[in-house]
């Protein structure tokens, strides 16, 4: 409920995602845009997690490109950042999957169970997105036919 209400509502500075699994509709992973900054920006930070029986298996893949599709259409975006501890191998993995690009290193970024930790900046454009959307989508799993989109916000 409190993701519905998060994520779900008018609130135009967050959008999140549900990824479902189309052969039986589980829930596999949640993607968050938050700190949405129009005008001049039009940026947004992504924050994603899966849920441990689902991870492994290229769900969150196929998640975060259908994500981006949004981001850089239906909503507009210009920047997507992503901000990853350099200790989060599948993280940073997955970044590296999408093509994301390295833009640096924040020293002690967000305090994270009483600790400030350091993080790897990552970010994708929309111009990288229009570039890179083609050959990312085409090594998804699943045909485009098998795709659905759901979203809460
Ligand atoms: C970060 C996180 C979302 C990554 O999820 P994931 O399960 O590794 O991602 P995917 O579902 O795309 O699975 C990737 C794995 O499936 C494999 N895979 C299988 N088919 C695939 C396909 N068609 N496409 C891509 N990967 C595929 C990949 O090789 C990879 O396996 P490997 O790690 O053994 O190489 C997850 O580890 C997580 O929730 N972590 C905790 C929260 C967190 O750290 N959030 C991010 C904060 S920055």
């Amino acid at each position: 409920m409190a993701f519905i209400k998060r994520y779900g509502g008018a609130a135009p500075a967050h959008v999140g995602f549900l990824v479902f699994r189309n052969t039986d509709g589980a829930l596999c992973g949640v993607f968050n845009f938050s700190e949405i900054v129009r005008n001049a920006f039009n940026s947004a930070y992504l924050g994603y997690y899966a849920f441990a029986p689902h991870a492994g298996g290229g769900l969150m893949t196929e998640g975060f490109a259908l994500v981006l599709d949004v981001a850089f259409g239906e909503l507009g975006l210009h920047r997507v950042e992503v901000n990853v501890q350099p200790t989060n191998r599948r993280s940073l993995a997955l970044v590296a999957r999408l093509h994301f690009f390295c833009e640096g290193y924040s020293r002690r970024y967000v305090k994270i169970a009483g600790r400030w930790r350091d993080h790897v900046r990552f970010a994708m454009l929309a111009e990288d997105w229009r570039r890179l959307r083609r050959d990312v989508l085409a090594r998804l799993k699943w045909p485009s036919s098998d795709r659905k989109r759901s979203t809460a916000g």
